[in-house]
């Protein structure tokens, strides 16, 4: 990388894992608008339906976690959470055209398989009773092996999970020690050949940046991975926020590996997953070439939402369940409580537990497209996006803050490649596609708030 660029453009600038990002959601978006929004995601594209379940409780808390977990909670209270979440998904489905179809159903947390699957295959049905799925909608879980049987896993299978993701993170034994984090209670290589052999997609997530973790021992789980051929592999940058999580903080004294040593961990996990066949999507996916995400890529249809990449087949506005859930609406995002207590009692009480969200105006909705096509595809034709939204590409290009001059120096700088009908990132610019997407943005010209920088 060049020290010139990488003073230029590592400036704090958006992650765009959603437009306007997160921290533009304010607490004056209430109950009354989410329900507006509901009604309103009915006129509009995409129109298939993509549901997410929040189950946050986990049995161990690993130390490193960043995602909405909580320690686990007595059985009532687990009982009165999954009956608040039928009472949720009872006040959303009515307000839903019931032609429309679902796409993609996810559960996530937290651990979700500290739900028995015929408890989330009751969820489930509870969504079927209303709509058609389309053909091969991805019904998907994550799971931590430390905790399943072989049993759980043909449960999971007979309760109508078509693709799981195992929360592996490393095998080494000694880095899961240090991070609080129970191994897997089958060997990997069997869960992973009985979930091909039910026919299961099988997706793995690693971490790295640990306690413990070298350039070797990352790289030596990442080739025993290989070994075992999952469909889809995910390797997480490990996020250090001890000022939002405390138990971080165990792993600095257990000592957090330099950033170096950090970068060469990812570096050599992409070299050999790319030289054992995969293809990258975005900086941290790995998939297999006949993948529908690699297509996806290739044609510039792929998509993404707080779940993860999609392609435009399994595109739907998301409804989100449960604690901390974020609805993504066409013209809306909708957050939930997230206080477990609070969110039963709403639920009890027939009342949506919003806390936060986000009301976007045509010209936000219009951008959303924009900066996401960019950002998952590294691609932007206008001809094609102007089509698709129904508007003429001079229009287009006039909600965005699209100035040509900016462009210019991007090009000049060898981060892009661009005409009157297209920008296209060079393989040198990827790494500063959001420094691009930002310059497209109107919310950049004055904003106020803080983000993180792309290296
Ligand atoms: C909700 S968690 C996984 C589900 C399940 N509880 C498990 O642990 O297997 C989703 C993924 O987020 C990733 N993750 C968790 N904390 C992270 C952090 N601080 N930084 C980056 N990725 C993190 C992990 O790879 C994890 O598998
Ligand atoms: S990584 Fe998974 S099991 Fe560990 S605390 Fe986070 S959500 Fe729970």
């Amino acid at each position: 990388m060049r020290e010139d660029l990488l003073k230029k453009y590592n400036v704090p600038v958006p992650r765009y894992t959603s437009y306007p990002p997160a921290n533009y959601f304010g607490n004056t978006f209430s109950e009354e608008d989410y329900r507006e929004a509901i009604d309103l995601s009915n006129q509009s594209k995409p129109e298939h339906l993509s549901f997410y379940f929040h189950i946050p409780f986990c049995r161990h808390l690993c130390h490193y976690c960043g995602c909405n977990s909580y320690p686990m909670a007595k059985q009532e209270i687990i009982e009165q959470y999954t009956a608040a979440l039928h009472q949720e998904i009872e006040m959303v489905i009515p307000r839903l055209a019931p032609g429309r179809k679902i796409a993609q159903i996810h559960f996530g947390g937290g651990t979700p398989t500290i739900l028995p699957p015929a408890e989330l295959q009751r969820l489930v049905e509870h969504l079927l009773t209303r709509f058609e799925m389309i053909p091969e909608a991805e019904i998907a879980i994550e799971c931590h092996p430390g905790y399943l049987t072989e049993e759980t896993w043909m449960a999971l299978h007979k309760a109508g999970f078509n693709r799981l993701s195992l929360g592996i993170q490393d095998f080494n034994r000694e880095v899961l020690k240090t991070v609080n984090r129970r191994p897997s209670l089958m060997p990997e290589e069997e869960i992973v050949s009985l979930l091909h052999t039910l026919g299961i997609r099988v997706n793995m997530d690693f971490l790295y940046g640990l306690p413990r973790q070298t350039e070797q021992s990352f790289a030596a789980s990442i080739e025993r991975a290989i070994r075992m051929s999952p469909d889809r592999l995910v390797t997480f940058s490990y996020a250090h926020v001890p000022w939002v999580n405390k138990r971080q903080l165990i792993l600095e004294k257990a000592g957090l590996p330099a950033g170096e040593e950090k970068s060469r961990m990812y570096e050599t996990a992409r070299r050999l997953l790319c030289e054992a066949g995969y293809q990258p999507v975005g900086l941290d996916h790995f998939v297999r070439k006949e993948d529908e995400l690699y297509t996806a890529l290739q044609n510039g249809q792929l998509h993404r939402n707080f779940q993860g990449y999609c392609t435009r087949r399994t595109t739907g506005q998301v409804y989100a369940f449960g604690v901390t859930g974020i609805s993504q609406l066409s013209t809306a995002y909708a957050q939930n409580t997230k206080d477990i207590d609070i969110y039963i009692e709403q639920m009890k009480n027939g009342r949506f537990a919003t806390i936060k969200g986000y009301s976007l105006n045509r010209q936000e909705q219009i951008t959303r497209e924009v900066i996401e096509t960019l950002m998952c595809n590294y691609t932007i034709y206008w001809n094609d996006l102007a089509e698709r939204l129904d508007i003429p590409v001079a229009d287009l290009k006039k909600e965005t803050a699209y100035e040509k001059g900016r462009l210019q120096e991007f090009a000049d700088d060898g981060l892009i490649e661009y005409d009157d009908a297209h920008i296209r990132m060079t393989p040198e610019g990827t790494l500063f596609v959001r420094n691009v997407a930002a310059s497209l943005d109107r919310l950049m010209l004055h904003s106020d708030k803080s983000f993180s920088k792309p290296v």
